[in-house]
């Protein structure tokens, strides 16, 4: 559809930016925090540990109020559970909660909407050791958890998103570092779907417990969604993109927002002998619950063709949703895309056609929680970081997403990954993505200070101009 007449950005969409509790803090072990997965993992090759991050919990003052400069509307940022709960169940941190109270009132000053992700990525060891999303009781020390967040900062924070990329997890968690597999475990489908159903059920909880709790908040799931194309107009690769389509994106929408399990999804699992234990009272929880809204990261879309006899399960694409799966679909590369330094392949047109294939499936508003670009930047002499192929990248998302709305899709905001530099999942601060630069490197500290990049002046004015001047 060409349009003539885009219609505007909502008055009250959110722009603003995102980051993830564990990739920008540090502080890892202090004021009372427990150890997460993210703290004990054995470190990826060529980055360094976590402990210091980006300093956000020192220096978080200094960076709302530079988001603040550049006129965000929201911040999306996640709560670390071990800082809340330090073995993951049982006593409350106060210095944890006090953190956080700063963290929301910071934010509130300069009237910017904390958008709270209650999980991404930061399992507690403690629970890590007790089982993690193994035990049916993790749908218990969840909804422990969502109802701390609840009661202590549910007077201010109105927005909230229950499970970062829960996709991501059970598709490829163990390049996030994050899965836990019981030793002995004969059936890893099997093991991992189970996971993926205590963590549909704790969202389902979750959800409701908010609406008991705060019935003027709202909340979502946060999953990583994108079409998945057929590599040719063969009918057996679109039978296989079909089939990628629900393992990758559908199940989890289907699920949080319909309380059903796929039936694409479930057959894979009879096949595979990997259905998980389903109770009844699950499928009661899971009906009963509503988001409000869907949180939706998209970084780029992924290609698939039909599997053959000899294709063997393996990621491809790093936390990206290459992956070739036996049975489903093999991955390939899209010749016509091209791809950032780091292999992700760009597709904004790939950003409006998820859009509008969600908002037809589902009908509820979307909140873009993440998008971006990693790469590598420089700090000139004169304190200046000169990044247009960053500016390029988000302009031509923001493009799409305003044709999304002019095509009808309801759409809250814009918030791209990442307000600040931060440690990515596995290849350190080397890959940057924030608007905001902080000066370190891998191995070394430097000074942590904060500098503008080319990226935030320009968003600076597309959010003044509401989404109306694009231009450099
Ligand atoms: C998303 C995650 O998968 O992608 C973030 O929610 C992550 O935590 C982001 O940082 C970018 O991925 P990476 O691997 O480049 O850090």
């Amino acid at each position: 559809m060409l349009h003539k007449n885009l219609k505007p950005f909502p008055d009250d969409f959110f722009w603003g930016a995102s980051s993830s509790a564990y990739q920008v803090e540090g502080a890892a072990l202090i004021d009372g925090k427990g150890p997460s997965c993210q703290d004990v993992k054995e470190i990826p090759e060529g980055t360094s540990d976590l402990s210091v991050s980006v300093d956000h919990y020192h220096r978080y003052k200094e960076d709302i109020a530079l988001m603040a400069e550049m006129g965000f509307k929201s911040y999306r940022f996640s709560i670390s559970w071990t800082r809340i709960l330090p073995e993951g169940t049982g006593k409350v941190n106060a210095q944890g909660i006090e953190f956080y109270n700063n963290l929301i009132d910071e934010c509130l000053k300069y009237d910017i909407e904390p958008i709270v992700t209650m999980f991404h990525f930061d399992m507690p060891a403690a629970l890590d050791e007790r089982g993690s999303w193994s035990k049916r009781e993790s749908i218990d020390w969840f909804a422990e958890f969502a109802t701390v967040l609840f009661e202590n900062f549910g007077d201010r924070v109105k927005y909230w998103l229950t499970i970062n990329e829960q996709n991501m997890l059970t598709l490829v968690g163990p390049v996030i570092g994050t899965l836990h597999i019981p030793e002995g475990t004969t059936n890893k489908t099997k093991e991992i779907y189970q996971q993926n159903h205590h963590q549909l059920v704790a969202q389902a909880k979750a959800m409701q417990i908010c609406h008991q709790m705060l019935p003027q908040a709202k909340i979502g799931p946060a999953p990583n969604i994108a079409l998945v194309y057929a590599a040719s107009s063969k009918p057996e690769d679109v039978i296989a993109s079909q089939n990628f389509n629900v393992i990758r994106n559908w199940l989890y929408l289907d699920a949080a927002v319909y309380g059903v399990y796929n039936n694409l999804v479930w057959s894979y699992l009879e096949e595979n002998d990997a259905t998980p234990h389903v109770t009844k009272e699950d499928l009661t929880i899971m009906k009963a619950a509503k988001p409000d809204f869907l949180g939706i990261n998209y970084y780029n879309t992924a290609t698939v063709e039909a599997v053959s006899e000899s294709d063997v399960d393996g990621v491809t694409g790093d936390q990206q949703s290459r992956r070739t799966i036996p049975g489903i679909a093999k991955a390939v590369l899209n010749p016509n895309l091209v791809t950032t330094e780091f292999g992700w392949e760009i597709d904004p047109l790939g950003f409006r056609s998820t859009l509008r294939e969600i908002y037809s499936r589902y009908r509820l508003p979307i909140l873009i929680t993440e998008n971006g670009l990693g790469a590598y930047d420089t700090l000139t002499e004169d304190g200046k970081i000169h990044d247009p192929y960053r500016i390029d990248y988000l302009r031509h998302h923001i493009e799409q997403i305003h044709l999304a709305i002019t095509d009808g899709v309801e759409m809250m905001g814009y918030n791209p990954w990442s307000a600040i530099d931060l440690i990515s999942t596995h290849e350190g601060i080397k890959k940057r993505y924030g608007f905001i630069y902080v000066d370190r490197d891998d191995f070394d500290l430097k000074t942590l200070n904060r500098y503008r990049k080319d990226s935030f002046f320009w968003y600076q004015k597309v959010i003044a101009t509401k989404g109306q001047d694009l231009t450099n």
